[in-house]
C-alpha cells in the first residue's frame, strides 16, 4: 500500500477556552496538546507527510511543533510541512489550504485539539477504509450525555449521509432524524481525486460564517460516493478540547496513560491517582513511586529507586539506580549518582552528586547568586549533615563530611571535615574509611 498524507487542523484559537493561548499549545503532562497528535502520527508507518494547518499564533505554534518533532519524533520532522490559513474560515477552508501541499492519494485529517486518539485505533481506521475501498470514512463513537460534537446521520442502508452540527440540530425537518446517532470525531479518511472540487461546493454556514468540513459528507453522498463510518468503542478516544472541562478530562486520561506506561515497565506506582509524570520519561524497573511525586519531562531514573512521597523531579534531571529521594524534596537540573540518599526536605539545584553520598535533612543547594545559576559538585561518599547550605559554585571532595547547620562557601577537600557558619575545617581527615 502507498503512503498517506496526514493533515492536522490547528489554525483555530479555541475561543471557548476564553484564554489567549492557542489551545494546541496548552500543556498536558509536560507537553503541548499538539505533541500527542504528532506522537500519534509518529507511530503510523504509512504516513508519508504531515501537513499542519496553522493560523492563530502561527509563529509560536510552528516553532513548537518543529521543536517537538526534533526532540521526540525525528522521523516525523523530515515529513513535516505547514499550510497557512490566514483567517479561521472553518474546517473546510483549513483542509482546502492543506490540499495544495498534499502529495499522496490517501488523506487522513485530524483535529489538532483531539489528543486522545490512540495509534492502534487510527491504524485500524485506515485499514478499514482501505479494505472497504472507501472514498470517505468517518471515525465515530457513541457518546453519552451532553456534548458539542456533530451527529452522523445514516440512510436506510446504514451508510452515513450527512453530519449535523449541534447548532443545526432541532431545526426544521432534519430534527426528527436525530436520536441516538454516533458522533463525529473530527477524524476523516479520504481517497477522492475530486476532493478540491467537492470542497469548493461547500457553502458558508449562515450563522457561524464558516465553511464546515462536515457539510462535505452530504455532498459526497449525493454524488454516490462510498462513505463509511468506523466505530470506536472507547468514546474517550475521540474527546476534543473545546473548553476547560474537556481540557481537564483530556488531562486526566493522558496522566493515567503515562502512569500505566511506566507501570507496564515494572515500576510500582503506589497511588496512580496522586502521581504526576510528564512525557517523555524513563524509569527503571523495581523503582517505587510514592504519592504526590511530580516528575517533569525528560527525567531519566534508574532501577531500584525509592521516590517520594512529595518529591518534585524537574526537567532534565538524572537519577541513577538504588537512590532514595524522599519527602518534600525538589531536584532541579541535577544528576544524582548510584545509592545516593536525600530522604528528607531540601533543594538540590544545578548539582552533580556522586555515588554513595548522603544528603541530610533540610540541605539546600544555594545555586542562585541573584545573577547566575551556579554549579555544585558533591563527590563520592560525601556526608552532608542536616540543615546545611551549600553555596555554589562549590565542590565537596570525596568522603568529606559537612557538619549539621554549616554554611559552606569554600570548596571542601577530600576526607576533610568542615562545620560552622561560614564553614571552616575541623579535621583534615575524617575518621573511618571511605566506603564506596
Ligand atoms: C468539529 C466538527 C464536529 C466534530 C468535532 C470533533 C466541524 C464543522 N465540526 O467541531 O462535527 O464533532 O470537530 O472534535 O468541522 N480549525 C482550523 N481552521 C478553522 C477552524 C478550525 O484549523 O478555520 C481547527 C481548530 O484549530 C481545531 C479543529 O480545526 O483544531 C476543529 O475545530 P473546532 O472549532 O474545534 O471544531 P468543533 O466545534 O470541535
Ligand atoms: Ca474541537
Amino acid at each position: 500500500m502507498g503512503k498517506i498524507s496526514a493533515v492536522i487542523l490547528a489554525a483555530g484559537k479555541g475561543k471557548r477556552m476564553k484564554s489567549p493561548l492557542a489551545k494546541v499549545l496548552r500543556n498536558i503532562c509536560g507537553q503541548p496538546v499538539i505533541y500527542y497528535v504528532l506522537k500519534l502520527f509518529s507511530k503510523i508507518k504509512s504516513i508519508g507527510q504531515v501537513i499542519v494547518v496553522t493560523g492563530y499564533q502561527e509563529e509560536i505554534v510552528q516553532r513548537e511543533i518543529k521543536s517537538i518533532c526534533k526532540a521526540n519524533f525525528k522521523q516525523l520532522f523530515s515529513k513535516l510541512e505547514f499550510s497557512h490559513q490566514a483567517k479561521t474560515l472553518g474546517t473546510a477552508d483549513a483542509l482546502k489550504k492543506a490540499l495544495a501541499k498534499v502529495r499522496f492519494q490517501e488523506i487522513v485529517v485530524v483535529c489538532g485539539d483531539n489528543p486522545l486518539l490512540q495509534a492502534k485505533t487510527l491504524a485500524a481506521f485506515i485499514a478499514n477504509s482501505r479494505k472497504k475501498n472507501l472514498s470517505c470514512n468517518l471515525l465515530v463513537s457513541f457518546l453519552k450525555g451532553k456534548n458539542q460534537l456533530g451527529r452522523v446521520i445514516f440512510d436506510g442502508k446504514g451508510n452515513p449521509k450527512a453530519i449535523l452540527e449541534k447548532s443545526e440540530l432541532n431545526k426544521g425537518k432534519l430534527s426528527q432524524e436525530v436520536g441516538e446517532q454516533p458522533v463525529n470525531s473530527g477524524t476523516y479518511y479520504f481517497r477522492e481525486k475530486n476532493l478540491p472540487l467537492y470542497l469548493n461546493k461547500i457553502s458558508q454556514n449562515k450563522r457561524k460564517k464558516e465553511y464546515y468540513l462536515t457539510d462535505l459528507i452530504e455532498i459526497l453522498y449525493k454524488d454516490g460516493k462510498k462513505i463509511g463510518a468506523y466505530l470506536v468503542d472507547d468514546a474517550s478516544e475521540i474527546a476534543g478540547i473545546n473548553d476547560f472541562f474537556e481540557f481537564q478530562f483530556a488531562q486526566e486520561v493522558i496522566r493515567k496513560r503515562v502512569v500505566q506506561e511506566v507501570s507496564k515497565k515494572g515500576v510500582e506506582v503506589v497511588c496512580p491517582d496522586l502521581t504526576f509524570i510528564s512525557e517523555p520519561v524513563k524509569i527503571g524497573k523495581n523503582s517505587i513511586i510514592y504519592p504526590f511525586t511530580c516528575i517533569d519531562k525528560n527525567v531519566i531514573i534508574g532501577s531500584n529507586c525509592l521516590l517520594g512521597p512529595f518529591l518534585h523531579l524537574r526537567s532534565g534531571s538524572r537519577i541513577k539506580q538504588n537512590s532514595q529521594l524522599g519527602n518534600f524534596l525538589e531536584v532541579n537540573r541535577s544528576s544524582i549518582g548510584k545509592k545516593v540518599k536525600a530522604k528528607h526536605f531540601g533543594y538540590i539545584g544545578d548539582a552533580v552528586i556522586c555515588e554513595n553520598s548522603n544528603i541530610g535533612a533540610g540541605v539546600v543547594f544555594a545555586n542562585y547568586d541573584g545573577k547566575k545559576k551556579q554549579q555544585t559538585r558533591v563527590k563520592k561518599g560525601a556526608f552532608i549533615g542536616s540543615n546545611v547550605s551549600l553555596v555554589a559554585p562549590l565542590s565537596v571532595g570525596e568522603a568529606a563530611v559537612v557538619g549539621a547547620g554549616a554554611v559552606v562557601t569554600k570548596d571542601v577537600k577530600r576526607n576533610q571535615v568542615v562545620a560552622g557558619v561560614p564553614a571552616s575545617v575541623l579535621k583534615a581527615k575524617r575518621k573511618g574509611k571511605f566506603k564506596s
